[in-house]
């Protein structure tokens, strides 16, 4: 079945049954591979994508629940003020280890900032939680948010 989908800004038609994960969806028929499977259950934030800018994890996301709404990804999340200022400061404090869960955290830790320019230790927590990194930068990911989210205070 053929489902129209917006991507990064872009309009994309795929033809694909309408159970498909949107996981499945953008790597497997757009090659928009920066978004990553971890464990296919919504356990691990991996996937995380935003839909009009909610954090979502796109594995359990099935293709036809997706309608109109803007989808984001990694690949376009620096165009965005939160997301900016996250992957600044992800870089200055190089949180990145193996990077696998990365991709997820910033998703998530961009929603977070979006919404909340100025999170609590809690916020932070609350909103990271389901995003599991098997390299621990848990203690880095915390820090980086909180340096975007004072940047966000200096207006930088
Ligand atoms: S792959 Fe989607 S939450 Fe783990
Ligand atoms: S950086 Fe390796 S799993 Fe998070």
């Amino acid at each position: 079945m053929a489902f129209t989908i917006k991507v990064n800004g872009t309009t994309h038609s795929v033809d694909v049954d309408g159970d498909t994960p949107l996981l499945w969806v953008l790597r497997d028929v757009l090659g928009i591979t920066g978004t990553k499977f971890g464990c296919g259950m919504a356990l691990c934030g991996a996937c995380t994508v935003h839909i009009d800018g909610a954090p979502t994890r796109s594995c359990v996301t099935s293709i036809d629940s997706v309608g109109t709404s803007q989808i984001t990804t990694i690949e376009a999340i620096g165009t965005t003020a939160a997301g900016a200022k996250i992957q600044k400061a992800w870089l200055d404090l190089e949180v990145v280890q193996c990077g696998y869960c990365q991709s997820g955290q910033i998703m998530s830790a961009s929603a977070l900032l979006a919404g909340n320019p100025h999170p609590t230790d809690s916020d932070i927590d609350d909103a990271m939680s389901g995003n599991i990194c098997r390299c621990g930068t848990y203690i880095r990911i915390r820090e980086a948010i909180k340096q975007a989210a004072q940047s966000s205070r200096q207006g930088g």
